[in-house]
């Protein structure tokens, strides 16, 4: 997978492709991405990339011909399965959409702005409109960096253990059981004694009637869900 990042920030991009799971799906060859300057595709002598909006009001709204000069550049070098704007008025991410996006070759994430896009980019250069959440982020730098997190993960032998994407929390709409590492005794709280007695069938199944009644206490309405 190819995930090509449109921002006005790209070095908050640095460290987060340079460490863990993502750096180390970099340095298998299973994930590329590039982090692109919008300024970088301004005709503006001053980079410019946004100007005042139509009919007054406060803030800089960003201006269609850099961002098309952008993704038309882009596009010029792959063909996008998907080109994403991040807005907190999009589709909810959720583990289905990020499986969904998993099976992608080539993804365009052009980050949001606090005051808006130019609303044709949205109608017409945008194929997915993404919302990490109900609540405002000052961009869409860190909503970016959860959709690539969470979709590369996916990918096959990006994670060591083949199984445990799918052991995850809402894989199954159930959240993760809880896990549990030495000592055993820890000033006497202490590790469920079933973890300690090697019966894999017996821990499966604790495993699995913990993840359900974790999720009846605290995300009932995950089990709604389909
Ligand atoms: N930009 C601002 N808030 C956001 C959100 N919740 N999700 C995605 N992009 C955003």
């Amino acid at each position: 997978m190819h995930i090509d990042i449109i921002t006005l920030f790209p070095d908050m991009f640095t460290e987060i492709f340079a460490q863990s799971i993502l750096h180390r799906a970099q340095t298998k060859g299973l994930f590329s991405v590039e982090v692109h300057n919008l300024r970088d595709y301004s005709t503006n002598k001053n980079r410019r990339v946004d100007d005042y909006p139509y009919g007054g009001g406060a803030g800089m709204v960003i201006q269609i011909e850099p961002v098309d000069n952008c993704i038309k550049h882009l596009s010029s070098i792959r063909k996008y399965d998907e080109i994403i704007y991040t807005a907190p008025d999009g589709q909810p991410l959720t583990q289905s959409l990020c499986n969904e996006l998993s099976l992608k070759e080539n993804i365009c994430i052009l980050c949001g702005h606090y005051k808006g896009i130019d609303e044709r980019i949205r109608e017409h250069l945008i194929t997915r409109e993404i919302s990490i959440g109900d609540y405002v982020l000052s961009g869409g730098e860190l909503a970016a960096a959860v959709i690539a997190d969470s979709v590369v993960r996916l990918l096959p032998g990006v994670l060591n253990d083949e199984t445990s994407a799918l052991t995850d929390s809402f894989q199954q709409e159930l959240v993760s059981p809880p896990v549990y590492t030495r000592p055993a005794d820890y000033n006497g709280w202490k590790v469920p004694e079933i973890l300690l007695n090697g019966n894999d069938k017996l821990i499966d199944a604790w495993r699995f009637e913990q993840a359900l009644e974790r999720t009846r206490q605290r995300r009932p309405e995950l089990m709604d869900e389909k």
